[in-house]
């Protein structure tokens, strides 16, 4: 894990210029254990709703899923009994997985060798879920067992959400202020499992960078201007990891450009205004907006855009998880992504109050999921 000098003193900076004030006093506990079960149980519960059993992850208008909605009774009537959990939580199982087995040795001859490991395991539990090209196609080139198998080379193409989808948990675990720089290799290594490159695994980052904001109860508005504090970190761990560099580093703008200007346009940029957000944006105007910050036309797919959707929503619906859902679970995009992101962070902050239990009580896999929570709880 050793730090070289230059990334040390940047996070002892870090440390002491302030970003991590609100962490003092009280503030200072990493959230209790329900926060921990929450954050898991509701990732699940919104990657359930936003996908559907594939109806509404791969329904590209928002007006229609939420006219589909209305007919049901709105969300807070919906059970989840019969909607599977997609990819997104399977993968997220995974990574939690590999975290608790891992226990408190995390050295990456450990730790990286179990992640692989899982990773390789749970596509086994992919019928009808709709797992990702590149999970599919990288997770079966790792090889557990061999000393580096759980490294795969750089690719153009992995600039996916399918290592954002699955790292929240990292943010439980490694929630406490001096623990970013194992929060920061491990979200990167664990995405860059299957998806080597800065678009997909700083997705991954930044997903658990949030959570572990979250659980701490930083106030949202200030999340972005810290992550992009942060993001200089992250390249000097990746140069000092050595694998793959200048490759890593002609590619490493896209996703930092693109969260500069969202925040730019939500007037966050400087971590102490409140957001802004258009007089009207509803249904129609959001799926404009996710479309107009995605890569290829889909909102949401990428490790840029399904966190910064997530954040939006967030940003946009306080404790309210009705409102919450229709920014970040029923929209034209890729929304069990964005749900499942959204749902560990309004967790993380607010637990299950004012959730529909229906929402969450026959939800498959919750009993896993909660130990999950309380397994990590007990390690962080
Ligand atoms: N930069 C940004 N986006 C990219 C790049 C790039 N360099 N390359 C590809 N994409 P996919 P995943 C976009 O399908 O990441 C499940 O259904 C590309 O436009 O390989 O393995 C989950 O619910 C494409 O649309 O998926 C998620 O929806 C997108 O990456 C999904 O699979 C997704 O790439 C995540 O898994
Ligand atoms: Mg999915």
């Amino acid at each position: 894990m050793g730090l070289s000098r230059n990334r040390s003193w940047n996070l002892l900076l870090l440390l002491f210029t302030g970003l991590w004030k609100p962490f003092s006093g009280i503030e200072m506990c990493s959230g209790i254990v329900e926060n921990y079960e929450a954050a898991m149980v509701l990732s699940a519960a919104g990657d359930a709703l936003g996908y559907n059993n594939g109806k509404w992850e791969f329904c590209k208008k928002g007006s229609e899923i939420h006219a589909a909605l209305a007919e049901l009774g709105g969300v807070g009537n919906i059970d989840v009994k019969n909607w599977i959990v997609s990819d997104d939580t399977v993968m997220h199982i995974a990574t939690a997985e590999a975290l608790v087995k891992a226990g408190k040795n995390i050295e990456p001859s450990n730790l990286y060798p179990l992640l692989a490991e899982k990773y390789k395991e749970c596509m086994d539990d992919m019928e009808d879920r709709a797992p990702g090209r590149t999970c599919v196609d990288n997770a079966y080139l790792l090889n557990p067992t061999t000393p580096d198998g759980w490294m795969i080379p750089f690719q153009n193409s992995a600039g996916g959400c399918g290592a954002a989808m699955r790292a929240m948990c990292i943010g439980l675990r490694f929630s406490r202020p001096e623990q970013l720089d194992d929060l920061i290799r491990i979200s990167v290594e664990s995405g860059r499992m299957t998806h080597h490159h800065p678009t997909g695994y700083l997705g991954s980052l930044v997903a658990a960078l949030f959570t572990s904001y979250a659980i701490n109860r930083k106030p949202p508005h200030e999340w972005g201007k810290e992550l992009m504090d942060v993001l200089p970190l992250v390249k000097d761990y990746v140069i000092d990891a050595g694998r793959d560099v200048p490759q890593n580093l002609d590619t490493w703008s896209y996703f930092e450009e693109q969260w500069n200007s969202y925040l730019k346009e939500r007037g966050i940029l400087n971590g102490t205004s409140q957001p802004k957000f258009p007089e009207k944006y509803d249904v129609k105007e959001r799926d404009q907006f996710y479309t107009s910050v995605s890569y290829s036309g889909w909102g949401g797919s990428s490790g840029h855009d399904a966190p910064m959707i997530a954040y939006d929503a967030i940003l946009g619906s306080g404790d309210n998880w009705t409102e919450l859902s229709h920014r970040a679970f029923f929209h034209g995009g890729d929304s069990d992504s964005t749900a499942a992101i959204a749902g560990a962070w309004f967790g993380s902050m607010y637990g299950f109050k004012g959730v529909p239990k229906a929402n969450y009580k026959k939800l498959e896999y919750r009993d896993r999921l909660e130990k999950l929570g309380k397994d990590l709880y007990h390690l962080a």
